[in-house]
């Protein structure tokens, strides 16, 4: 399976899932990526608004920094950062266990301004049953560029996903 196959599916799978909202989690993100489009984003932000809740359907907990690791090959740092932190952004708008404050941990990150504009005015109010939201099909092209440009690995995320790796395998050791 391709890497488009696979986060489209992923996105697909999250039309399961309301996460307590009027509008399901496939609709949110193509909401999110809606605003930022009608804002004037570039395309790497808008993939980003797209596929940024699509890791919910594997791992709801810590779906910005799998979807970050997914797409920071297709994506420049700034961009693969929002992913990253979002979750700490959006603590500030609704109850997913992070505490409110927690965006000021990335107060000193060069994509602080890009993530609360990400957040407050794209992702969190787009639960909008009547807001007028692009289908799918309107964000393929923009998907299929994104997914075909790709930027060297950066050695943080390399280091960061060894990192991660030898954790999970100690964790592993540790429960068997
Ligand atoms: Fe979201």
């Amino acid at each position: 399976m391709s890497k488009r196959e696979l986060l489209l599916t992923m996105l697909e799978e999250t039309a399961q899932s309301f996460s307590g909202f009027q509008v399901n989690d496939r609709g949110h993100a193509l909401q999110t990526a809606t605003r930022a489009c009608r804002a004037g984003a570039d395309d790497e932000v808008v993939v980003a608004a797209l596929f940024h809740d699509a890791a919910k359907a594997v791992c709801a907990l810590r779906h910005g920094e799998l979807i970050a690791d997914m797409l920071q090959q297709h994506v420049r740092a700034e961009v693969e950062q929002v992913l990253r932190m979002h979750q700490d952004f959006t603590a500030a708008h609704l109850n997913n266990g992070r505490g409110s404050w927690r965006r000021w941990l990335h107060a000193w990150r060069p994509s602080y301004r890009l993530t609360v504009q990400f957040v407050d005015e794209w992702d969190a109010p787009s639960r909008d049953p009547s807001y007028p939201t692009e289908p799918l099909d309107f964000f393929l092209p923009t998907v299929d560029r994104v997914l075909t440009a790709r930027y060297p690995v950066r050695q943080s995320v390399v280091q960061r996903i060894v990192r991660r790796l030898r954790r999970e395998l100690k964790e592993r050791i540790k429960s068997k």
